[in-house]
């Protein structure tokens, strides 16, 4: 079992209200687990509390074994409020991660270094063409680039650094139709040349559907009462067109059974 959640309790604020309670949760290596939920239910939370940036006030979290107490490359992130350094241009931004876990301060004047540097930038390159941007922009700065263009290099700067579990938070939001489906067809097959494990945040039921091999959607059973797991359900694979309907329906009547 790559995660293991037991009984997973968190509440914010003064009197604290509960957000996430009672969650269990065991997701083995190599799923791709969409998560599904109302506005405010705790989709997010749950993935900050996986990343180790943030920590349950009772339960715990196990990632391959052990509690994380911060996060570390071996969890690659997309925040849904993605933030790239300013400074620094889609190039730079895709290769920062790997060059700052791979080499101290010292160790980044060295010949080995600048090779390693060089090997980073191609592969970056790459990224840069898998995912629908064009050669010219990699000199670009965050600041010339539309925000479906930005959210796409947080997702090459997540998928450079080959986490063994990745962390969507509504990574797709940004994007039209036709780009969001280039980037569903992308995450798709390198998680199936990569065996990576995914975790994926999305409001969209069908897109969950489509992409997953198993979708849980959190729900409140009452308004003072936090978030549980409301639905686990294993996706066909592949999920035709003929299935998605009646799969879309079952998960709405959960959602909407548990709205508030
Ligand atoms: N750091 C925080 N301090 C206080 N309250 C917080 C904090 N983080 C989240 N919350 C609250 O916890 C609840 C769940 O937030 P979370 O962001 O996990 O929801 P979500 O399911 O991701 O929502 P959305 O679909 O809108 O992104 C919300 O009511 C939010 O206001
Ligand atoms: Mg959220």
């Amino acid at each position: 079992m790559l995660i293991h959640i037991e009984d997973v309790f968190v509440a914010y604020g003064s009197p604290p209200r509960a957000v996430l309670a009672g969650i269990n949760l065991e997701i083995e290596e190599g799923e791709f687990v969409c998560v599904l939920g109302q506005t405010g239910c705790g989709k997010s939370t749950l993935l900050r509390l996986i990343l180790g940036s943030e920590h349950p006030m009772r339960g715990r979290i196990l990632v391959d074994g052990r509690e994380h107490h911060q996060p570390d490359r071996t969890r690659g992130y997309v925040p849904q409020k993605y933030s790239l350094f300013p400074d620094k241009t889609v190039l730079d931004n895709i290769t920062f991660g790997c060059e700052v876990s791979e080499f101290g301060l010292f160790a980044r004047l060295t010949p080995a270094f600048y090779r390693r540097r060089k090997q980073l930038r191609a592969e970056a390159f790459d990224y840069l063409q898998r995912i629908g941007l064009r050669s010219c922009d990699a000199k670009k700065y965050p600041d010339q680039l539309s925000g479906g263009m930005q959210q796409r290099v947080a997702i090459a700067q997540a998928l450079m650094t080959k986490p063994r579990i990745l962390l969507m938070d509504e990574a797709f939001s940004a994007l039209d139709p036709g780009t969001r489906r280039g980037m569903q067809q992308l995450v798709r097959d390198l998680w199936k040349a990569t065996g990576t494990t995914i975790l994926f945040v999305t409001h969209n039921t069908d897109e969950a559907l489509r992409l997953g091999t198993r979708v849980i959607v959190l729900a409140k059973e009452s308004v003072d009462q936090g978030s549980r797991i409301a639905m686990d359900l294993s996706v066909p694979a592949p999920c035709g067109d003929e299935e998605i309907p009646s799969l879309v329906r079952r998960l709405e009547l959960v959602s909407e059974s548990c709205a508030l």
